[in-house]
């Protein structure tokens, strides 16, 4: 394939990418999003691998290479669990961090184009620049699948004079920047290269260890943002515009989802990389529950909260991590079903964080085919809970705790919540009395208008659901 062939391809593959991403932002065009990336993806492979860059004997290395790559993610993606993907995500951002690192040291070592002058010191700025970035984006991302992952607490690290030690580290890294600029030779240049890696790995650590639990949504938008300017600068050191172009869409839409997150938990973005907030470790949800009720709650079996869905003309349900965990959502949606024959309103409210990873919930109940027009954004019906007469909270707690809007000394204060507590009656579905995910406790639980319906969220709408039909 000629090199005009290839860019013409490169063209044809960056429009499909950004077409995804518009395909992508509404459940609705998502299907064809995915498709269009999918057609993008095979386009770009197919014009790199029979491209000019490649030689013949170099083909049958990427035919191994993706034999196993695609393995791998085929085995990965038929086993990994809904909620384990935040985790797999972070395993899989570390990856391109790592990418980024083999790539511009390839660069480095390999003699065959010599470039001259100028031309030499922005190539070697690159590569300076995108091992730098990879590095941060590996070891801060394999920390994150620790934390994601409960095989690391998820209380932050905070180091005596943390920031100025991250200080110092700046400070070096800038200095062997410059040492690795004016190297005279190949090998005091690697020498410098080596150093800031090991200082780049220590910072990726040092930052994410520092990020408390409650913050993680930030930190996984954040580095997903990160893998994309790692994946810009491959491209740079490689010649490569469609490298280049797709990290930067992933750069800066990873940049915007952090954002909105903070936005979500109204957080600033500087603080969240500051870290040190969420010093409470999250308390694992265990089935016997482990914080002590406070005060006395109201405990309802199936058999009265179908009495109570049945006597509402408009309900509102409010899913969260735990209907993830009980892979509830395809009764959920047949209790919509029976609801809506029966002339209720029925209406979810979704909370930008709700679950472990963005547009967790909007994609559980995509799968179980609720239909779009009834799932609502926090903002599009906070407002509508007083004139709600059930409000079905299920597997959720963090994003319905009053406290982060009326106590200001809690660890979530000011993050925006769903006021179900205003509906005329609220349910909360979940096992015990355990807190959850910032781990703290829920006042919602002891609200007189609140019940709650302790069980396994899929066993206890399963029962929910007979209820209804009997
Ligand atoms: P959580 O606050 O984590 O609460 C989930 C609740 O589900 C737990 O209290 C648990 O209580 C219950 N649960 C677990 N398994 C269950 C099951 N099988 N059946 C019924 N209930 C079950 O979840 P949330 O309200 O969705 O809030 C999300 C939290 O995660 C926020 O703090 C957010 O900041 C954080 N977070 C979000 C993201 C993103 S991007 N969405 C990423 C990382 C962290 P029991 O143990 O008593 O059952």
């Amino acid at each position: 394939m000629s090199q005009s062939l290839a860019s013409v391809a490169y063209l044809g593959a960056a429009i499909l990418f950004i077409l995804s991403l518009g395909g992508l932002s509404n459940p609705e065009s998502s299907r064809r999003g995915n498709l269009l990336g999918m057609i993008g993806m095979t386009l770009a492979v197919l014009a790199t691998v029979f491209g000019p860059r490649v030689t013949e004997s170099g083909i049958a290395w990427i035919v191994i290479a993706l034999a196993v790559g695609g393995s791998v993610g085929i085995f990965a993606a038929r086993t990994v669990r809904m909620t384990q993907m935040p985790e797999l995500v972070a395993l899989m951002h570390s990856l391109v961090g790592l990418a980024a690192c083999l790539v511009g040291f390839a660069s480095y070592v390999d003699t065959s184009v010599p470039f001259q002058g100028a031309e030499k010191t922005v190539h070697e700025a690159e590569i300076y620049v995108g091992i730098l970035i990879g590095a941060v984006t590996f070891s801060g991302s394999l920390i994150a699948f620790g934390k994601l992952s409960g095989r690391i607490g998820g209380k932050p690290l905070l180091l005596p004079a943390r920031h100025w030690l991250n200080l110092v580290a700046l400070v070096v890294v800038i200095g062997l920047g410059r040492q690795f600029l004016n190297a005279p030779d190949a090998h005091t240049g690697l020498a410098a290269l080596v150093a800031m890696t090991a200082i780049a790995l220590l910072f990726g650590i040092h930052m994410v260890m520092a990020i408390g639990g409650a913050d993680m949504p930030v930190v996984i938008s954040m580095l997903n943002s990160y893998s994309g300017w790692a994946a810009a600068a491959t491209g740079f050191m490689l010649n490569n515009d469609l490298l280049i172009v797709t990290g930067a869409l992933v750069g800066s839409s990873g940049a915007i989802l952090s954002y909105i997150m903070c936005a979500a938990m109204n957080r600033s973005f500087i603080s969240v990389i500051a870290g040190g907030f969420g010093s409470g470790a999250p308390k694992k949800a265990t089935a016997g529950g482990q914080a002590e009720p406070q005060r006395e709650v109201v405990a309802i079996s199936a058999q009265e909260t179908a009495d109570l869905l049945r006597e509402a003309k408009s309900v509102i349900i409010v899913p969260g991590y735990g209907m993830a965990v009980a892979q509830a959502q395809h009764t959920v949606n047949e209790i919509t079903q029976v609801l809506r024959a029966r002339g209720v309103q029925v209406r979810f409210g979704i909370h930008p964080v709700a679950g472990r990873m963005p547009g967790h919930m909007n994609v559980l109940l995509a799968e179980a085919k609720v239909p779009y027009d009834i799932v609502l954004e926090m903002d599009e019906i906070n407002g509508d809970f007083p004139d709600t007469d059930l409000a079905m909270v299920i597997g959720a707690n963090d994003i319905v705790n009053p406290s982060a809007l009326e106590d200001p000394t809690s660890p979530i204060a000011g993050m925006p919540v769903l006021e179900v507590w205003k509906a005329k009656t609220s349910i909360v579905m979940k096992r015990s009395m355990a807190s959850g995910y910032a781990g703290v406790d829920n006042p919602l639980f002891y609200k007189e208008n609140n019940r709650m319906l302790f069980g396994d969220a899929k066993k206890m709408l399963d029962e929910v659901l007979a209820a209804l039909k009997g």
